[in-house]
């Protein structure tokens, strides 16, 4: 029988002993963090999930811990048993006398562990970069040894951050009545929304299951079928684009309940959230938010003032549009707002709901940016899309320099521009106009960017602060351009404002609805809505949609047929895990909080997912690969 283990049972973590247990006999285990050997005294600091421990193995105390010791390297597992004692002190060169060799840096800093008897479990091949706090490794390598990656204290935090929040959650909703029901992960295909990802079927030749992307319509039927509070910490596929923010398969604190409004379920989010700060972080939220409640904003006003739905509200800089007045004034001598001018003129572009827009965002003077910062900037907006980026620098007595514009933009117009933008001697006035898509998502990225680089918010992490806000009252429908009609600006089944029911036929584009996001520090963390549970108002949103009977059955088959089954009114709302635990661990990158995430490209470069199969398999489940040329 194996003495440690066995007999020796381990009786602290590494992470434990204080100068109380000093005269104690421990037996701790754990990895060789590093070796160092000073005369006959062989020092290790041993490391488990808790901590760092000084081992120090002496001869005249352990003499064969002590051979043993001295072949020890890095990454080895073993096991110790030794007495606990004072580091003591020591002679300082720097300051010529003894002081304590105490490290203060340490949990376990005033004491070190004398060894009597040790084991090796294991050894180990060096590693290919070091288990430390900072590396510079490139991500790839790490990622191919995530075992390794995944030893090193950061990493270890965010798993156990991660860990802490779920015990939270589900403790917080279980508690206000939430059941924790599972859902399939298999599916039906159902066109629209995320693409999915497909698995062929080995017993149905040509058919496919799809990954859910989300238990969106199984949660809904949870509420059919009475379970009235429901709540589901679930992975997700779907087979998107992939960001620093985005994974192919990722977690959501799933939510659905019965018979609330809006409120109710923010309500219970708030609570949420609070409670994922206490426990996470040990932060009371209610010090920012007294009233425990987070501020809202209409999607129109977050669109108009920060060009997309999840503004970080950190920092001001706020887009201004200048439509109305580009219109007014004729383009006012600037050739390409003309024709965009004239088309509102001649009607061809409601104002209401205007295809094009011209909008603007000040620099401030005290940014100092210099022309080749400025030129970053133009080629940042590049990139998202833009044709250029006209800009323009105000002095003092209101006219323009640096600016294309400047030559020809008549006085009146400048002067109104310069009024509405509020910019003043020295400002840096950036203009986007054209597509209003693209326009907004230019501005909305300098923003941000601009935020950045003027230390305005940090460039990674939060920096201690935290900015709730949930957007809401976004408009039902949006217009599809390429297939000339109304489509769901997120899903069909979203209830629109009562009020709004009679302009779903009439005027579908004004029609807003109980959708909300809620928005941290500039990251979507959670969305959902409120539903479309009665069968009348429903049929009016499908036929503004232009979905026939037929069309919606194929599409949304049962949820259709159980919501005529006595459905509840309903709403719910996802919050993804991933994303939160990235801005709890203040990182700025998803995959530091996933343990073993995919890389931009979607693949595992430690397992090597995706990978080929072989024929037989392929002609088991009907499938023929074409292959590349
Ligand atoms: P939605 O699609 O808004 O809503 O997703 C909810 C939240 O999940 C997170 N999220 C992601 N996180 C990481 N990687 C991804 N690829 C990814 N996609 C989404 C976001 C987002 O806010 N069924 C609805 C919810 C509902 O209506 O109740 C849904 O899935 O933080």
């Amino acid at each position: 029988m194996a003495r440690f283990i066995d007999e020796l049972k381990r009786t602290h973590d590494c992470g434990a002993l204080r100068p109380e247990h000093v005269g104690a006999e421990v037996v701790l285990f754990g990895w060789v963090q590093s070796r160092r050997d000073h005369g006959s005294l062989v020092f290790v600091d041993l490391r488990d999930r808790a901590g760092l421990t000084q081992i120090v193995f002496d001869p005249d105390v352990g003499p064969e811990a002590h051979r043993l010791a001295e072949g020890m390297r890095s990454e080895w597992v073993v096991g110790v048993r030794g007495r606990v004692r004072s580091r003591g002190e020591q002679f300082s060169k720097k300051e010529g006398k003894m002081v304590s060799a105490a490290n203060p840096a340490l949990a376990t800093g005033a004491i070190e562990v004398e060894v009597l008897e040790a084991t090796v479990f294991n050894r180990a091949e060096t590693p290919p970069f070091e288990i430390a706090d900072e590396l510079d490794t490139r991500e790839e390598i790490r990622l191919e040894h995530r075992y390794l990656d995944l030893r090193r204290a950061p990493l270890q935090r965010a798993l156990r951050l991660r860990h802490t929040v779920n015990q939270a959650v589900r403790s917080y909703l279980s508690g206000h009545g939430c059941l924790e029901l599972e859902t399939p992960v298999l599916v039906k295909y159902t066109p629209g929304g995320a693409r999915n990802f497909l698995v062929p079927s080995r017993l149905h030749s040509g058919k496919f299951y799809a990954l859910a992307e989300s238990p969106q319509l199984f949660k809904q039927l949870f509420m059919v079928a009475g379970f009235e509070r429901y709540f589901q910490i679930v992975r997700c596929f779907r087979d998107e684009a992939l960001r620093l923010d985005r994974q192919p398969e990722f977690t959501q604190i799933d939510i659905e309940l019965s018979f609330v409004n809006q409120d109710d379920v923010f309500a219970l989010v708030e609570g949420l959230v609070f409670e994922i700060w206490r426990a996470g972080l040990g932060i009371d939220l209610r010090e920012l938010y007294p009233e425990g409640r987070f501020p809202r904003m209409g999607f129109d006003d977050s669109m108009r003032d920060y060009g997309n739905d999840k503004p970080d509200l950190r920092f001001g800089m706020k887009h201004v549009d200048l439509t109305e007045l580009v219109v007014e004034h004729g383009g006012g001598g600037v050739a390409f707002w003309e024709p965009l001018a004239e088309k509102f003129r001649s009607g061809a572009y409601r104002r209401d709901l205007p295809p094009e827009i011209v909008k603007a965002l000040v620099v401030p003077a005290s940014a100092a940016l210099s022309r080749a910062d400025t030129d970053k900037l133009e080629q940042l907006a590049r990139s998202m899309g833009a044709a250029g980026l006209a800009r323009a620098k105000v002095s003092a007595d209101g006219s323009w320099t640096q600016s294309p514009l400047a030559k020809t933009i008549t006085p009146e117009l400048r002067l109104a521009i310069n009024q509405a933008v509020g910019a003043g001697d020295g400002d840096l006035v950036l203009f986007q106009s054209g597509k209003a898509s693209t326009v907004h998502t230019v501005l909305a990225n300098l923003r941000v960017h601009l935020g950045k680089k003027l230390g305005l918010i940090p460039e990674v992490g939060h920096g201690g602060r935290w900015s709730f806000l949930w957007v809401v009252d976004p408009p039902l429908f949006e217009w599809d351009d390429e297939a000339a009609r109304w489509a769901p600006a997120h899903h069909a089944f979203t209830r629109p404002h009562d009020e709004h029911v009679e302009l779903v036929e009439s005027d579908p584009g004004k029609v807003l609805c109980h959708r909300y996001d809620l928005v941290l520090n500039g990251f979507e963390i959670a969305g959902g809505s409120i539903r479309l549970h009665d069968p009348e108002v429903q049929e009016k949103v499908f036929s503004a949609l232009g979905i026939a009977e037929e069309e919606a059955r194929e599409k949304f088959g049962f949820l259709l047929s159980a919501l005529r089954f006595g459905a509840p009114p309903h709403g719910g709302i996802a919050l993804g895990m991933d994303r939160l635990a990235m801005l709890l661990a203040g990182t700025d990158s998803i995959r530091d909080v996933i343990a073993f995430p995919k890389t931009q490209k979607g693949t595992d470069l430690m397992s090597g997912a995706p990978g080929g199969v072989g024929p037989e398999q392929l002609s088991e489940l009907h499938v023929r690969v074409v292959a590349e040329e």
